[in-house]
């Protein structure tokens, strides 16, 4: 029997009350009026639920056996650790864990630091720059080419490439919704002959980087294929690259919306950690989480029946009264703050290291060099188009060099 659109690929499809753009730039208050009214609800248009609340959502994330990752993928598509459940994901998770280390990670940062510093160096005198595009795109794509061991100069082909791949369609037709899928399948197979013949090249000559690591790691005396390999490349590209943008791009948004914290950050410049989980909790770049019932199960009072399609929305969760002190309000050194911006358990997000030290080390950067941020005058925001990745295409900011 065939499968209709919706049950194939409700994930990617808007939610309705999303649909425009000011509820694209500012989603929360809808959310927070959906966990209120329909805590766990079924969309009819996209065949989902939905999921607004912390402790709903903290149960699914933490319940494998009962919430799959397993999901259809089209012909194009890789499977990868994202979409594995146990035992092959633990495996997966395992091997890729010792590629991807805290140490590797820490080592990182006199680099990390010297990019940024680069980056801006480019802009500093002018007093203005797009942040998106001058900072918080280049560093992310530049830091993880470098850490997969590919030439930074395919960095714009890179770009595109990841666009593309988080990309939803702009309208709940089947023909935005097949045209997105083509392109994904277009892009998907550019990336796979790309990172094929550097696969070959790493695999006759070993480098000091991540592929060459992934290439002779083993787990009980297992290899990872050449396959896996392409798509273990091509999920820490398209995972790790748009998000971490955001992540900065929203930090510098929360800077310009609220004067007084980025007078608290100049002032305590040692608060950027904890700054930056505030962003993750408030401006959380990836808004929701997709899973699929692998039995019938209650939720909230609601009967989930097996292969229904939930979504977990972290972007509420991590604004439910019942977890959080004074949700609305933005606080700089919020303790404890459990956010559930990079998942919760056997998923948690891999980069959540590597993301974490280039917000804060873009953050501190741009306080140090940076005076008195403001948005453009003549700014215009446009949310990207992605009902899951929560950002915005053009920063334009104005600043004292
Ligand atoms: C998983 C968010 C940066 C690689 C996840 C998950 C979330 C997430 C929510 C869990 C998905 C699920 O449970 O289905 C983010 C955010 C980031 C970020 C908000 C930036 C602020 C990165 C970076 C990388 C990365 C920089 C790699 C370089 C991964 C991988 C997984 C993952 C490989 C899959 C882990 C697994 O399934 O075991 N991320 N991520 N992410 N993330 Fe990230």
């Amino acid at each position: 029997m065939e499968t209709k659109k919706s049950e194939r690929y409700a994930n990617i499809i808007p939610v309705a009350e999303l649909n425009t753009k000011e509820k694209r730039l500012l989603p929360f208050p809808v959310y927070n009026l959906l966990r209120r009214l329909t805590p766990v609800r079924f969309d009819e248009s996209r065949s989902t639920w939905d999921v607004f609340r912390y402790e709903d959502v903290h149960r699914i994330l933490k319940d494998p056996a009962a919430f799959s990752s397993v999901r259809m993928l089209s012909d194009k598509e890789r499977e990868t650790i994202l979409t594995m459940d146990p035992p092959r994901h633990s495996q997966m998770r395992a091997l890729v864990n010792k590629a991807f280390t805290p140490k590797i990670i820490s080592e990182l940062e006199p680099h990390i630091r010297s990019i940024t510093n680069d980056l801006l160096n480019a802009v500093l005198d002018k007093g203005a720059m797009d942040m998106v595009h001058d900072l918080a795109v280049p560093l992310p794509v530049i830091v993880i080419a470098e850490l997969l061991g590919v030439p930074s100069k395919d960095r714009d082909l890179f770009k595109e490439w990841s666009d593309i791949l988080v990309k939803g369609p702009e309208e709940n037709t089947d023909e935005a919704f097949y045209q997105v899928m083509a392109e994904k399948g277009q892009a998907t197979e550019q990336l796979n002959a790309y990172f094929a013949q550097i696969v070959e090249q790493r695999r006759l000559e070993p480098q000091e980087d991540l592929i060459s690591l992934l290439l002779s790691a083993e787990i009980e005396g297992q290899k990872l294929t050449d396959k896996e390999i392409l798509g273990f490349s091509i999920l820490l590209l398209a995972a790790g690259n748009e998000t971490t943008t955001n992540l900065i791009t929203n930090a510098v948004r929360i800077l310009t919306e609220k004067t007084d914290v980025q007078q608290q950050l100049r002032h305590n410049p040692e608060l950027v950690a904890s700054f930056i989980e505030e962003v993750l909790r408030f401006y959380p770049p990836i808004q929701a989480i997709g899973r699929v019932a692998a039995a019938d199960i209650e939720i909230g009072g609601k009967s989930i029946k097996k292969g229904d399609q939930v979504v977990s929305w972290v972007a509420s969760a991590n604004r439910d009264e019942t977890k959080f002190a004074d949700p609305e309000t933005f606080i700089i050194d919020r303790k404890p703050n459990a956010h559930l911006s990079f998942g919760f358990g056997i998923h948690f997000c891999l980069g959540a290291p590597l993301a974490r030290l280039e917000g804060q080390i873009a953050l501190r950067t741009i306080i140090e060099r940076m005076g008195d941020i403001r948005l453009a005058a003549d700014a215009d925001l446009t949310p990207i188009q992605s009902p899951f990745v929560y950002g915005v295409k053009h920063y334009p900011v104005v600043f004292q060099p």
